[in-house]
């Protein structure tokens, strides 16, 4: 047990500690030309484009392009571009073999595994003095096979053959459905995935930056940041969003519901951002196809965005003016209304995260390769607040 001469020795550590925000709120860490969340302005730019833009009128692999090469493909590239990813999404039999091993758990632990194994297969080593369009290739082929190892992981089945398929959003949808995506899904489906494909210095990408800066292998980077998305504040809140509509169960009992859970300090999962301080672009955009797809989880939805966003904004202005401080403006963010879309394409609750990885896969493996062209070791540093030596 500590002394008080300890305790006051500890508290007059911390007072003398350089200043840093909490969770590095508000501090940039590299340069990107990929992504720009604007938070304030609640927009999102993709490499000089508006990303809700080429959300609705353009596909995964014309975006994919974009992050890529900082512009659209003509109709060639494009042609040859998705060629060359459905030629890269094909597993080995052993790898198939590989990954059925490890299914089981939670997906994305297991999407995780296989991942850095089929690495490891393929004898993927750091990228320290190696040729840039070597470690491109070995980018684009980990996110190329993604659909096909969560088909292995969901199905336990080798990939089906999947005769006209529509790119890399058709291969996982069906992949995982297990039939040929509606147009109006697939289209839901890669709207969701155009939009999460990047997102600035989330923690996800911080991480898969700052491993492959140590010139660890790409499989290396890739795994950590699966691993950093696989936390519930991070990527795993559609799942709750699901749950909470099912506790909830009917519009009439919204109210009472969210009254009941604010008394009690509920965090609501799908509410709230570290960087949007006005309507997240993306949901807005989620929740126009949502609105398309209509049904009663829509209304339910509705009644409980409207319930909780006035019962936070009470809470909040209550806040301010008690602490006599700025309000702190809590807004639905994108896993609300990925929730609401997910569960009318088809896809299983328990794979919402894997289904957000699938996209953010490529915004990961383009940050890796922008943070190899230039790299410099993340190494920030501690502030020691432990005890002195005696
Ligand atoms: C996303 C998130 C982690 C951002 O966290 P952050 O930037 O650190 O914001 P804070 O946790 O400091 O939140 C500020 C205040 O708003 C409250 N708040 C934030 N999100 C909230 C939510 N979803 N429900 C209830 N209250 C919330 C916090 O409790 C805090 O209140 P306090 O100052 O009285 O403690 C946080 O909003 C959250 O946990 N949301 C729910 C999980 C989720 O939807 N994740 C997906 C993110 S895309």
């Amino acid at each position: 047990m500590s002394t008080s001469n300890e305790n006051n020795a500890t508290i007059q550590t911390i007072t003398n500690s350089p200043s840093f925000p909490a969770g590095l709120e508000g501090v940039y860490a590299c340069y990107t030309t990929l992504s720009e969340v604007m938070g304030t302005e609640g927009k999102l730019i993709f490499n000089g484009f508006n990303a809700v833009e080429l959300a609705e009128t353009k596909t995964f692999e014309e975006v994919w392009f974009v992050l890529r090469e900082g512009r659209l493909p003509s109709c060639c590239e494009l042609s040859d571009f998705r060629f060359k990813i459905e030629e890269l999404g094909h597993l080995t039999s052993d790898e198939v073999k590989l990954v059925r091993k490890l299914r089981g758990g939670e997906p994305m632990s297991a999407f995780r595994s296989s991942l850095s194994a089929i690495a490891n297969g393929r004898n993927f080593k750091s990228w320290l003095k190696r040729d840039q369009a070597e470690i491109s290739e070995e980018i684009i082929t980990l996110c190329a096979l993604t659909p096909a190892i969560m088909e292995v992981l969901h199905t336990g089945r080798k990939p089906k053959y999947k005769f006209g398929n529509r790119g890399y959003a058709d291969r996982y949808l069906w992949g995982i459905t297990g039939e040929r995506p509606t147009e109006a899904n697939l289209r839901a489906l890669e709207t969701y995935l155009i939009l999460t494909m990047d997102h600035g210095l989330n923690a996800s990408t911080f991480s898969a930056r700052v491993t492959v800066s140590t010139g660890a292998d790409i499989g290396a980077a890739l795994t950590a940041a699966i691993g950093t998305l696989s936390g519930p504040l991070h990527g795993g809140a559609p799942g709750p969003v699901l749950d909470m509509f099912d506790s909830i169960g009917d519009c009439a009992n919204v109210d009472h519901w969210v009254s009941e859970k604010m008394a009690a300090g509920h965090l609501f999962m799908g509410f709230g951002h570290r960087i949007y301080r006005t309507d997240d672009p993306r949901s807005l955009t989620l929740k126009r196809v949502a609105e398309r797809q209509a049904g009663p989880r829509i209304d339910l939805a509705k009644a409980t965005e409207a319930a909780i966003l006035k019962a936070l904004a009470e809470k909040q202005e209550a806040k301010a003016i008690a602490e006599n401080k700025p309000v702190r403006t809590l807004r639905v963010n994108v896993e609300f209304w990925t929730a609401v879309v997910l569960e009318h394409v088809g896809i299983p609750r328990t794979l919402y995260s894997s289904t957000f990885c699938a996209s953010r896969m490529i915004g990961w493996g383009e940050h890796i390769r922008e943070q190899t062209s230039n790299n410099k070791l993340y190494r920030p540093l501690s502030y020691y607040t432990g005890k002195k030596p005696v």
